[in-house]
C-alpha cells in the first residue's frame, strides 16, 4: 500500500524531482522587468509581446515557460539568446548581458523550427556545426559518434534528413543544440508535432541533460510535458507571468490524502471508512484510478512491439504504477 498527500505526481515527474536536490542555489538565468514591444515597419507600437518579466532559473534545474500560442515563450527563449532586444529591462544569462557574445559557447538552442539542410546526413549536419564552433577533427568525431548515440540515432546517421521523420528532425535539432556542450540549453516547443513515443523519449532526453548536470529552460504549450519534466515552471499569458512555483507544489492539493492499495478485501475497505469517519475525516474517494491515456497507449505499443501479431482481447493494461497520476 502506498499512501500520498494529495496528487501525486507520475513517476517522470518525481525523477526529476528526486535529483532536483542538486539543482544549486547559483543563478544562471535572470530576467528583471524584461519587456519586448514588437514595432512594426513604420516604427509604430505594435505588440506587447513580453511584459515586465521577472524570473530566476537556478543551476541544475529544468524550467519550463508554460502559456498558449503567442504568450511570449519564444519572445523570451530569444531575449535570452541575445537574438532579440528588449524594450526596456533586462535579460542576463551567466552575470552576463543576454547579448555578450562569451555566452555563445555556454548556451545550446532548440528553436520551434530547426532548419537543417536536407541533403545532408546526421553525422555531416553535426560535422558542420562543429566546425562552426571551430572544434578540431578529432574532438568534432568523437562529439558527433557521442551526440547520435544520445538522442538514438544510430541506425540512421548515414540517411539524408530529408528522409527523417519529425521525431527524428527533432532529436538531431536537439544533438544539434549540444553540439558545444553547453551548460544551459534552451528548448522552444521540444515535443511540438512528435507522436507519443517521441514525445517520450525526447521527455527522457530532457531528464538525460539534466542528470548530465545541464541547466534546462523549455517552454511549450503542451501541459503534460511540462509537467513530466520540469522542476519548476512559470505560466505566461498575453505576456505576463501568472504563476511561477515547483511544479509538485502547483499540483498538491495540501488538505487531500489519497490511499493506494492492490488487492485489498471489501472488509478492509469498510474498516477503511470506519478509520476516516472516527477521525472526523470526510471519504471523498475510493476507487479503483485510471491510468493516463499517454500511459495506456505506450503500454499497447510496447506490448505490440514485444509480441507482433498478438490481438486486443481487452484484458492489456498497464501495470499499475504506484503512485501514479490519477
Ligand atoms: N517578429 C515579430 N513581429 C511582430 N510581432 C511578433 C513577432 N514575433 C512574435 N510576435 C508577436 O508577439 C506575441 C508573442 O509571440 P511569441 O513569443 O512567439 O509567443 P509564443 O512563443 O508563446 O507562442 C504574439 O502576439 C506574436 O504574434
Ligand atoms: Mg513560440
Amino acid at each position: 500500500m502506498s499512501v500520498s498527500t494529495g496528487q501525486a505526481g507520475n513517476t517522470d515527474q518525481q525523477a526529476a524531482s528526486s535529483t532536483a536536490a542538486e539543482t544549486s542555489s547559483e543563478v544562471v538565468i535572470e530576467t528583471r522587468g524584461l519587456t519586448k514591444v514588437y514595432r512594426d515597419f513604420w516604427g509604430r507600437q505594435k505588440v506587447r509581446a513580453l511584459k515586465a518579466l521577472d524570473l530566476q532559473v537556478y543551476r541544475g534545474e529544468i524550467f519550463g515557460l508554460l502559456g498558449p500560442n503567442g504568450s511570449g515563450k519564444s519572445t523570451t527563449i530569444k531575449l535570452l539568446l541575445g537574438l532579440l532586444f528588449p524594450t526596456s529591462g533586462q535579460a542576463i544569462v551567466f552575470g552576463r548581458d543576454a547579448t555578450d557574445v562569451e555566452n555563445k559557447q555556454r548556451v545550446g538552442y532548440l528553436p520551434e523550427e530547426s532548419y537543417l539542410y536536407r541533403f545532408l546526413n546526421a553525422e555531416e549536419t553535426l560535422d558542420f556545426y562543429g566546425r562552426l564552433f571551430n572544434m578540431p577533427a578529432k574532438q568534432r568525431r568523437a562529439r558527433v559518434a557521442e551526440l547520435i548515440e544520445l538522442v538514438g540515432l544510430g541506425w540512421a546517421k548515414r540517411r539524408q534528413l530529408k528522409e527523417y521523420s519529425k521525431g527524428m528532425a527533432r532529436r538531431i535539432g536537439l544533438a544539434q543544440a549540444l553540439i558545444n556542450d553547453p551548460e544551459l540549453v534552451l528548448l522552444d516547443e521540444p515535443t511540438t508535432g512528435l507522436d507519443p513515443i517521441g514525445t517520450r523519449q525526447m521527455k527522457d532526453l530532457i531528464l538525460e541533460l539534466k542528470a548530465r548536470g545541464k541547466t534546462v529552460l523549455m517552454c511549450s504549450h503542451l501541459l503534460a510535458d511540462v509537467q513530466d519534466v520540469c522542476d519548476r515552471i512559470a505560466i505566461l499569458h498575453q505576456g505576463e507571468l501568472k504563476e511561477l512555483g515547483r511544479v509538485d507544489t502547483l499540483l498538491t492539493v495540501q488538505d487531500v490524502t489519497q490511499i493506494r492499495a492492490r488487492g485489498l478485501p471489501k472488509e478492509a475497505e469498510d474498516e477503511i471508512r470506519a478509520v476516516i469517519a472516527r477521525h472526523g475525516g470526510e471519504l471523498l474517494a475510493m476507487e479503483h484510478p485510471t491510468t493516463t491515456l499517454e500511459e495506456l497507449f505506450l503500454h499497447i505499443v510496447r506490448e505490440a512491439e514485444a509480441h507482433p501479431g498478438r490481438r486486443a482481447t481487452g484484458l492489456a493494461r498497464p501495470a499499475e504504477k504506484a503512485p501514479a497520476a490519477q
